[in-house]
């Protein structure tokens, strides 16, 4: 089976192209580096012959809400649409649990467009919406720094390992379209701003991190409803502490 992973330098998408390559798939790893862009449409339409799975991981520069929406809705569009003429017949992205759920965040609002780009091309897909990666908290408390203390909230969230989210993604990626969403979290729920504490002491930053039940998460307020999953998500099995003294004695 011939899969291009759009997005194949990033943290998730080089993870991907790995495994799959283990399991002994053809698959091509693409990005600007490599002479693929989705925003222009440079080499797309070369990179597609012949595939038949297209996984979508590619993400915004810029996180700005003009920005992430034009990224998103231009390189999507451009991308289902060498896709359809190139015969491709499963279209597999990654967005984010919670996106609909969180309007005022500009960032989610664009994954919600790249969603209904994906819906409404006649594709085949299968959406995998995950939680937060631990390798994310990292810059999730330094985006909630405010003069001299990071304002945080304390809902709860349920972040997942890379490697737990790159193994869902590779299991959908050689199975039949699901032609829908399908959610996979960590094993643990833990509020946010004690997980910042623990990224943050680490770092040896002793600036004050406050809870704050109406701290903006990238543009909006969060409940212990917001990133969690629904009832039936796929679980990962690393937990947050055995990943984050593993990736502290690596540092
Ligand atoms: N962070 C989280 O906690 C989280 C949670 C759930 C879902 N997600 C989703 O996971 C996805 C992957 O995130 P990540 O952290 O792995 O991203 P990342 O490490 O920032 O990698 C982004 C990738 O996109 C590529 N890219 C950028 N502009 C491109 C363009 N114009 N054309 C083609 N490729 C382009 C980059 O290529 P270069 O290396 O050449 O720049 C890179 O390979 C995103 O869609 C994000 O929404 C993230």
């Amino acid at each position: 089976m011939k899969i291009v992973v759009i997005g194949g330098s990033g943290l998730i998408g080089s993870k991907l192209v790995t495994r799959l390559r283990e399991k002994g798939h053809e698959v091509v790893a693409s990005s600007p580096n490599t002479g693929v862009n989705t925003l222009t449409g440079e080499g797309l339409a070369d990179v597609l012959k012949g595939a038949q799975v297209v996984v979508d991981v590619s993400n915004s520069p810029s996180f700005e809400d003009k920005a992430v929406m034009e990224f998103f809705k231009t390189s999507t569009s451009n991308l289902l649409a060498e896709e359809a003429k190139a015969g491709v017949t499963h279209h597999l992205a990654l967005s984010v649990v919670g996106s609909d759920r969180l309007p005022d965040s500009g960032y989610l609002r664009a994954k919600v467009a790249q969603e209904n780009l994906i819906k409404n091309s006649g594709i085949p897909f299968t959406i995998l919406r995950s939680t937060q990666f631990f390798e994310f908290i990292d810059r999730i408390a330094k985006s909630a720094l405010e003069g001299d203390v990071y304002r945080l909230s304390p809902a709860l969230m349920q972040p997942i390992a890379s490697d737990d989210a790159v193994a869902a993604l590779a299991e959908l990626a050689i199975g039949k379209p699901v032609n829908g969403i399908v959610e996979v979290a960590g094993p643990e729920k833990i509020p946010l701003d004690k997980l910042a504490r623990k990224v943050l002491a680490a770092a040896r930053d002793k600036r004050q991190v406050i809870a704050d039940i109406h701290a903006r998460y990238y543009g909006t307020e969060l409940d212990d409803q917001s990133l969690t999953p629904g009832a039936t998500p796929r679980i990962g099995t690393i937990r947050f502490d055995d990943w984050f003294s593993h990736a502290a004695a690596q540092a």
